[in-house]
């Protein structure tokens, strides 16, 4: 199989996984997350086959619906691109993307280790702000049954990936604690503009 072949395999994997999804982390972000991403590494001196296949696989098994656990994307991810038979450093490199890529609190230092990471990160969190962003953020809230606005809880700033994982707080508080803090930090050139 070529490299396109497995980019187009993927797409129609997670596809079928993802259509339908509830959340705003459904197969249409996926798509535009791997568009945005391509846009991106175009710019950037990488390996484009990493970055698709790390932005196809990025929310195969978001934690945020595995009870926290940051370990299932990665390894559903190695799992699919094994029966592929993608070579290994490939897969690792992809693994390591989809591990480190998720937000971890805004008290959290998230460095991506590798060019083609910050552009997936970047490419994701293109699709977390804007009219979108605010789209996805109420779909998600409503998903998890969180209250839209309480103000008797104010946004906090989370020091540790545990503790944002464990946050409850309302939809709003997000915007506070995520949302607006990320166009300071886009990692690429490119995302910033
Ligand atoms: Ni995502």
């Amino acid at each position: 199989m070529n490299k396109e072949q497995i980019v187009n395999q993927t797409a129609d994997y997670i596809k079928t996984k993802l259509s339908g999804e509830g959340s705003g982390h459904d197969w249409w972000h996926v798509y535009r997350v791997w568009k945005n991403a391509v846009h991106i590494g175009k710019h950037e001196n990488v390996d484009l086959f990493v970055v698709e296949l790390a932005a196809l696989l990025h929310d195969i098994a978001d934690w945020k619906f595995h009870d926290g656990n940051d370990d299932v994307g990665p390894q559903m991810s190695r799992e699919w691109l094994e029966k592929l038979e993608v070579d290994d450093t490939v897969i690792s490199h992809v693994c390591q993307i989809i591990k480190d890529a998720s937000f971890k609190g805004s008290g959290v230092m998230s460095k991506m280790k590798s060019t083609e990471g910050m552009v997936v990160q970047d490419a994701d969190r293109l699709d977390a702000i804007g009219a979108i962003g605010i789209a996805r953020t109420f779909a998600y809230g409503g998903a998890k049954g969180r209250e839209m606005y309480n103000p008797d809880i104010k946004p906090e700033k989370h020091e540790s990936f545990e503790q944002y994982k464990n946050n409850q707080s309302p939809t709003v508080n997000h915007f506070y604690e995520k949302l607006l803090l990320l166009k300071e930090l886009m990692n690429t050139a490119t995302a910033k503009k």
